[in-house]
C-alpha cells in the first residue's frame, strides 16, 4: 500500500471535525461536552455511540466499534484507508499527491468529468424523439421501465461513425481526450466512434463515478455486447456492474445476488430486488469477489443453468469462497437467465428461487456426482476429489472441518481419510492461514474494537498503562525516569500503540488518540485505541493508577529477567559449565535480595520459590 505522506494526514485531521463528519451520516445529540447517537454499526434503542469532541474519536459502548474520522468512513462506507483519506481530502479541499504520478489524480478527475458528460450525451440521445425511437421501443419490449432507465442512466450511442466525435468537438472536447476515454478508435483515415447503434449501460465505480460503458448491439452487429477498453479509470475485473447502486441494499441484506448479464441486473433491481450486481462481461475475478466481500457476507449466484453457466458458477464459487463469502446458488431452470425468469414468473417466484437457493456444499456434491456418477470406490473418490479444492478454500477452519464431515457422510467415505486428502490440496491456502494465526493481532480489521488482549489478566496493567499514556503522552517521561523501556510491555498490539505514540512525540507531531489511530489504520490495524481511551476515562485517580501500573510493570519486567537468569543457570548446568553457573547463581541471588529489599514482599514471591526449585540441582551438584 502506498504510504500517504504524514503531513497530508495531519492536515486532514486539522481540517476535519469528527462531529461535523459523523453528523452527515448519523443524527447526533449533545451530551455534555460530547455527542451521542444510536450506533450506526449495530441495532439499539438507547444510544451508546459516543463522539468525543476533544479527542476527535468515536466509540460505541454497545458493540465496541471505535476510531477516528478515517475509521468511521472505512466502516460506514466500507472504504479502504487510502479511499477514506482520498474522500476526506477531497472534502477538505486538500490535494493528494498521487501514488503513480503527481499528474494522475488531476487527469483521473478530468477523465471522470468527461465520462459523466458523455453519459449525459448518451442519455439525451436515448430520449431524442428521432434518434432514440427504436432503442426506446426495444427497451419496452425488454420490459425495462422508465424508472430503471433513469436509475441505471441507460443511454444510446446513435448509429453513424462520428456522432459522438462531432458532438464532442462542438463542446471543445478533443478526439485525443475521447480516445483516452475509450470511446474513439483510431483508424487509418482518422478517429471513429467505438460504440455505434448500441444501447449503453454506464459502469460506475463504488464512488458513483462513471468509469466505462457496456453497449448492447441494437442491430445484430457482433459482438452482442461491446465493453469499454481499459482506461486510466477503468481496469477490467476491478469493477462490478450495478454495485454503486446496489451498495446500500447489499449492506442491509448482508447478501449480494450475482447475475451474469446487464439486463439481468437492471431487471432484478427494477423489480425491487436491488441487492444485485453483475461481473461485467468477464468471468468473476478475485478482485471483484473481494470488492463484494466489503459489503456482503453472503453471495447468491444466479447464473444461467447451461454448461457454460455451470463452469462460470464453479469458478465463481471458488473465488467467492476464497474471499470469505458464504455462497449459495439459485437454481434456475435450464436455458433461462434471471431476466427471462423474472419476466415470465414475476418477482415473488424469483424471491422464492433466491430463498430456496442451494448451499455451496450441495451444489458441489451435485456437480461432482454428475461428473462421476459411478458408485464404485474409484468413482466416489473422484467425486470427493472434485469437491475438496473448493472446501480447502473455505477460510474458516471449523466450517472446513464440518464440510469434510458432511462430504464423508454423503459419499460414505472415511472422515479421517477425507480430512487427510484435504490436507494435500491445502498448501495454497495454508500460507494465508499461517498469516492469520501469526501471534495476537488485536483489532486488525477496522472494525476491530474488540481486542484479543482483553482475555488475559496478566495484561491488565499493560492495558491500563497504555491507556494512560494515550490519555497523556507526557506521562512517558515518567516511564523513562524509572528505567523502563517499551520492552516492559509484552503484548505486541499494545507495544505497537506505544511505539507509535513515542515516534509521533519524538518527531514533534501530535500524538492524540485520533492521530495514533490514523497511523495504525495505515498499517492495517487500528482497533483498540478508542477502547483504551475509554478505559483511561473510567479511572478516578489517573496519577495514582499510573504509579501503580509502573510498579507492576517493573515487577513483571524483573520477574521476566529473573526467569531468563534461571534459564541461563540451567543451561550452564546442563552444559557442564560449573564456573559460569556458579557466577550466574551468585549474581542471581544478589539481585534477588536487592529486589526484596527494595520492595518488601508479603510472601516469598514466585521468583524466590522458582529459584529454589530451579537451582537446587545445581546447589546439590556443586
Ligand atoms: P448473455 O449473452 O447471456 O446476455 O451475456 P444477456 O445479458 O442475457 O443479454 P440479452 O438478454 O441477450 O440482451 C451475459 C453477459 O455477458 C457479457 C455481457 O456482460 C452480458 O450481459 N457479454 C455477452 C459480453 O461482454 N460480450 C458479449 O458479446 C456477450
Ligand atoms: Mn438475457
Amino acid at each position: 500500500m502506498p504510504l500517504i505522506p504524514e503531513p497530508v494526514i495531519d492536515e486532514i485531521h486539522t481540517r476535519t471535525d469528527i462531529v461535523e463528519l459523523i453528523s452527515r451520516y448519523v443524527p447526533l445529540k449533545r451530551a455534555g461536552r460530547h455527542f451521542k447517537a444510536n450506533c450506526p454499526f449495530h441495532t439499539e434503542k438507547t444510544p451508546s455511540f459516543m463522539v468525543n469532541t476533544d479527542k476527535q474519536i468515536f466509540h460505541c459502548f454497545g458493540c465496541g466499534v471505535g476510531g477516528n474520522i478515517f475509521s468511521f468512513l472505512m466502516q460506514h462506507d466500507r472504504l479502504t484507508f487510502p479511499e477514506a483519506v482520498r474522500q476526506l481530502a477531497d472534502h477538505a479541499g486538500i490535494r493528494l499527491p498521487d501514488r503513480d504520478s503527481a499528474a494522475n489524480d488531476g487527469s483521473q478527475a478530468r477523465l471522470a468529468a468527461l465520462m459523466e458528460k458523455i453519459c449525459r450525451y448518451f442519455e439525451r440521445m436515448l430520449l431524442d424523439p428521432q434518434a432514440g425511437k427504436t432503442a426506446r421501443a426495444y427497451l419496452k419490449t425488454r420490459g425495462v421501465s422508465e424508472r430503471a432507465r433513469q436509475r441505471f442512466r441507460l443511454g444510446l450511442a446513435p448509429s453513424g461513425w462520428d456522432r459522438l466525435l462531432t458532438a464532442a468537438k462542438a463542446t471543445g472536447v478533443s478526439p485525443e481526450q475521447l480516445e483516452a476515454a475509450g470511446l474513439l478508435i483510431q483508424g487509418r483515415s482518422g478517429h471513429y466512434d467505438r460504440f455505434r447503434n448500441r444501447l449503453m449501460f454506464p459502469i460506475q465505480d463504488v464512488r458513483g463515478r462513471i468509469v466505462g460503458f457496456g453497449g448492447r448491439s441494437l442491430d445484430g452487429q457482433e459482438p452482442k455486447y461491446l465493453n469499454s477498453p481499459e482506461t486510466a479509470l477503468y481496469t477490467k475485473g476491478h469493477h462490478v456492474f450495478g454495485l454503486g447502486l446496489a451498495k446500500d441494499a447489499i449492506i442491509k441484506a448482508k447478501t449480494v445476488v450475482v447475475v451474469e448479464g446487464y439486463f439481468d441486473c437492471v431487471a432484478l433491481a427494477d423489480a425491487g430486488i436491488s441487492h444485485v450486481v453483475s461481473p461485467l462481461g468477464t468471468a468473476l475475478t478475485a478482485d471483484q469477489a473481494r470488492l463484494l466481500k466489503r459489503y456482503a457476507e453472503q453471495a447468491i449466484l444466479a447464473f444461467d443453468a447451461d454448461a457454460a453457466g455451470e463452469q462460470a458458477t464453479l469458478r465463481g464459487i471458488d473465488l467467492l469462497v476464497e474471499a470469505g463469502l458464504q455462497v449459495r446458488v439459485a437454481q434456475l431452470p435450464e436455458g433461462v437467465d434471471p431476466d427471462e425468469y423474472l419476466q415470465s414468473c414475476g418477482r415473488e417466484r424469483f424471491e422464492q428461487l433466491l430463498e430456496g437457493s442451494a448451499s455451496l456444499f450441495d451444489v458441489l456434491v451435485q456437480s461432482a456426482l454428475r461428473r462421476f456418477p459411478d458408485t464404485d470406490a474409484e468413482g466416489t473418490v473422484k467425486a470427493a476429489q472434485f469437491v475438496l479444492p473448493t472446501i480447502a478454500k473455505v477460510p474458516d477452519a471449523m466450517l472446513r472441518r464440518e464440510y469434510v464431515r458432511l462430504l464423508a457422510e454423503r459419499l460414505r467415505l472415511d472422515e479421517g481419510a477425507v480430512a487427510q486428502e484435504l490436507g494435500k490440496v491445502q498448501p495454497r491456502f495454508s500460507a494465508e492461514a499461517a498469516r492469520q494465526s501469526e501471534g495476537p493481532r488485536a483489532g486488525t480489521s477496522p472494525q476491530g474494537g474488540r481486542s484479543s488482549t482483553r482475555r488475559s489478566g496478566a495484561q491488565g496493567p499493560e492495558r491500563l498503562f497504555t491507556a494512560l499514556i494515550l490519555d497523556e503522552p507526557a506521562r512517558w517521561r515518567q516511564v523513562t525516569q524509572t528505567g523502563l523501556s517499551l520492552d516492559a510491555v509484552t503484548d505486541p498490539t499494545l507495544r505497537r500503540i506505544l511505539t507509535v505514540i513515542c515516534e509521533l512525540e519524538a518527531t514533534g507531531r501530535a500524538a492524540t488518540p485520533a492521530h495514533v489511530v490514523s497511523r495504525l489504520l495505515e498499517e492495517g490495524s487500528g482497533g483498540l485505541v478508542t477502547e483504551l481511551v475509554e478505559l483511561a476515562n473510567s479511572v478516578d485517580s489517573k496519577e495514582e493508577a499510573f504509579d501503580d501500573c509502573l510498579k507492576r510493570l517493573r515487577a513483571n519486567a524483573l520477574s521476566r529477567q529473573m526467569a531468563q537468569f534461571r534459564e541461563q543457570i540451567r543451561a550452564a548446568h546442563e552444559a557442564g559449565h560449573e564456573v559460569e553457573g556458579r557466577r550466574l547463581l551468585a549474581e542471581y541471588q544478589r539481585r534477588l535480595s536487592a529486589r526484596s529489599n527494595a520492595c518488601p514482599p508479603s510472601s516469598p514471591g514466585p521468583d524466590r520459590q522458582a529459584a529454589q526449585a530451579d537451582i537446587s540441582p545445581l546447589q546439590k551438584g556443586g
